[in-house]
């Protein structure tokens, strides 16, 4: 019999080292669930792109990272970026990459979601955006 279960970490991100500290406890948090470094290396990108956004366009915001363990033994790691920012008028010109009103790739989003098995993105112009990347783990 597997426990079912999860831990939080919540981060308030309006710098790049709340991002930094972010992208660390996140990586730790999934090695711990049992990712491997390249797969955490991978979960830790995800946090970056999101947090680097959020420090950008938002101004600040804040980045929620579960780790879940379900009863039948399945595991994943859940990330999820919030903020009150200027939102995104556009979502899938975001998510099909090369898009940028910044001096950026634009490859921030389009190559997170390449990273995770799911990914969306709600966003409200003048509310805000919510951004949640879900990776499996596959053992
Ligand atoms: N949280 C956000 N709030 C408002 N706009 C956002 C947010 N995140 C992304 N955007 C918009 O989506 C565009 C694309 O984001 P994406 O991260 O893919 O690329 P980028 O940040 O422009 O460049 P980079 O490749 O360096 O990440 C941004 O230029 C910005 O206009
Ligand atoms: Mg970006």
């Amino acid at each position: 019999m597997m426990t079912a279960g999860h831990d939080t970490l919540f981060f308030r991100i309006k710098d790049p080292m709340d991002v930094a500290k972010a992208r660390r406890e996140g990586m730790q948090m999934s090695m711990g669930l049992g990712f491997n470094q390249a797969d955490a290396t991978k979960i830790a990108v995800v946090i970056s792109e999101l947090g680097r956004n959020i420090v950008n366009y938002a101004g600040s915001g804040t980045i929620t990272v579960i780790a879940r363990s379900e009863t039948n033994g399945k595991k994943y790691m859940r990330i999820i970026a919030d903020d009150k920012g200027p939102g995104i008028p556009d979502v899938e010109r975001v998510l099909a990459g090369g898009y940028t009103t910044s001096n950026g790739l634009g490859l921030g989003i389009s190559g997170s979601k390449k990273l995770v098995d799911e990914f969306s993105i709600h966003s409200e112009v003048g509310k805000g955006t919510t951004v949640t990347a879900v990776k499996w783990l596959v053992k």
